[in-house]
């Protein structure tokens, strides 16, 4: 693979010049949010939904936003263009700085300034990918994440534990239970599909408000068919019709077995199939 240009609080460089503090508070608190945008034909597909969260996160952190808003589109682009990206995502990552010890308290923002880094992921073949042919397979974990999954942290750690155990059953992804309703997907928003009738959990501090879920559900009530924002159980989920995912990256991936479970014929319905039509044909045209 050739040498990414990354950048890293004001430089762009190459990827294996690009460092950060060992004290940096992402690297030893998770004290950071980050965003993934997935880039199509080259653009970025809905900068602003991301941008948005993204302060809403820093927000919610009492973290202060680092850069105005043209500032930080200006570096995707940038990125975007000097590597190539024609399909791919570009990954942002804020910190809370390196105050240059440990130390539980937050550093003073007026003399720890954030960390801000960015780099770009090749990804060829994102749109046409064999998973969205031929969906994908989901098991149940308890949700054991903390509290505010509504803010996009770098706390990673039972999603990739989430991923693994999915691996080791021999399936694609897990979907996250609590108090017996399916919050999310380890990295994506979870849906079924009941008739004509798209069921998704509400919104609330138990799931990430995907940017990719605004955009589908928005689209899904444009094209008269029936949201329903509730939350929905396994058993549901295996009874459907239907089932998918949404994430920048899966854009709308059907899912066809949750724990060893045919969902309706076990092949990918033609509620997700549409509804992934819809959302690429239209993002790529508000793409920027
Ligand atoms: N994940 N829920 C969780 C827990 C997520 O991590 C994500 C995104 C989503 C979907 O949000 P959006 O539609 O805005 O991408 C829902 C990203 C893609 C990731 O961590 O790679």
């Amino acid at each position: 693979m050739t040498m990414r240009t990354v950048y890293v609080n004001g430089n762009y460089l190459p990827e294996n010049e690009a460092t950060i503090s060992i004290f940096d508070r992402g690297f030893l608190m998770a004290d950071g949010v980050y965003e993934v945008t997935s880039v199509l034909d080259g653009k970025l597909i809905d900068f602003a939904g991301h941008a948005k969260r993204l302060e809403r996160s820093l927000k919610e952190l009492d973290m202060p936003h680092p850069a105005e808003l043209p500032d930080l589109l200006v570096i995707h682009r940038e990125l975007v263009r000097v590597n190539g990206i024609v399909e791919g995502l570009v990954y942002l990552q804020i910190t809370r700085g390196a105050p240059g010890d440990r130390d539980f308290a937050f550093p003073d923002p007026e003399t720890t300034a954030p960390t801000v880094v960015l780099f770009t992921q090749n990804k060829p073949g994102l749109i046409d990918s064999p998973a969205a042919r031929i969906g994908i397979k989901v098991i149940s974990v308890d949700d054991l994440r903390w509290a505010r999954r509504d803010i996009k942290t770098v706390q990673l750690l039972y999603p990739s534990m989430g991923k693994m155990i999915a691996k080791a059953a021999g399936v694609d992804d897990a979907w996250m239970v609590e108090d017996g309703h399916v919050t999310e997907g380890t990295s994506n928003n979870a849906y079924i599909v009941q008739g004509s009738t798209i069921i998704t959990r509400h919104l609330g501090n138990e799931i990430l408000h995907g940017i990719t879920r605004a955009a589908v559900l928005r689209f899904a009530r444009e094209a008269q068919m029936t949201v329903e924002e509730r939350s929905f159980t396994i058993a549901e989920a295996q009874a459907a019709d239907e089932a998918f995912i949404t994430s920048a990256s899966a854009f709308v991936m059907p899912v066809v077995e949750v724990d060893g479970q045919a969902v309706g014929t076990g092949s990918p319905g033609p509620v997700a199939a549409r509804l992934r039509e819809i959302y690429l044909e239209e993002s790529r045209k508000a793409a920027v």
